[in-house]
């Protein structure tokens, strides 16, 4: 009898005790409160963990510029002239998401009507890479083929029966401005590049862009002489 009562009074005190804990009493939280609050401190900390350097990425302008901002190179305008395509390399800034490095990138490089064309060398078929006309790293004569005949349907007499691009995945042809020959599958020219040049003649390359064969002329880039 006094063991089952001393149990009994040891039960109430617990069940008073557990009860303040929790918030059964006006007073304090309620479980529901207390998990509410646990969980929505958790999801804020770590929405915060997540969408700051986001936040800071999409602010900064070098960042926002992805792709968009200048790369200098060790060229200068005179390196180039409009006869042939020069083939050069730079190494080019990337930020994309996380990384941010720079990466060696080919292009070629021809006047055309006082201006610079600085021209990709990725297809505009399926994105492969063209093959220019050179022979030990010096550009020469066009020198591939594309099977037209002068007077064919498709033959243009601009462009001639070689090509000086070449795409070794579907047989595009380019001329040396890097327009796309009427039998080739590449839907437009190579894309160019923006560019400017410094006040010490050097010229920096920025974001590509692409042209289409009613408008392959324009190039909305600076003169350079
Ligand atoms: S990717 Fe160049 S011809 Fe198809």
């Amino acid at each position: 009898m006094w063991r089952s009562e001393g149990k009994r009074k040891a039960m109430t005190d617990h069940k008073k005790a557990t009860s303040l804990e929790l918030g059964n009493d006006s007073k304090g939280l309620t479980r529901r409160q207390f998990l509410t609050y646990v969980l929505g401190g958790t999801g804020a900390f770590m929405a915060s963990t997540v969408m700051t350097p986001l936040l800071i990425s999409s602010a900064d302008p070098l960042h926002r510029s992805a792709g968009g901002s200048y790369a200098k190179t060790s060229w200068k305008v005179s390196d180039f002239d409009d006869k042939l395509p020069k083939h050069v390399t730079y190494l080019q800034h990337i930020d994309d998401g996380w990384n941010s490095q720079d990466k060696p990138n080919d292009v070629y490089v021809i006047k055309y009507q006082k201006k610079l064309m600085i021209m990709s060398h990725v297809c505009t078929h399926l994105g492969c890479h063209v093959k220019g006309s050179t022979h030990n790293g010096k550009s020469i004569a066009p020198e591939y083929s594309d099977g037209l005949k002068a007077g064919s349907v498709s033959y243009d007499p601009n462009i001639g029966p070689k090509s000086w691009f070449f795409c070794p995945c579907h047989g595009s042809h380019y001329d040396n401005y890097g327009v796309n020959t009427p039998n080739s599958p590449a839907p437009r020219p190579l894309d160019l590049y923006q560019y400017k040049v410094d006040s010490d003649g050097y010229v920096w390359v920025g974001p590509s862009f692409k042209r289409y064969d009613n408008n392959w002329e324009h190039n909305p880039n600076p003169e350079v002489d």
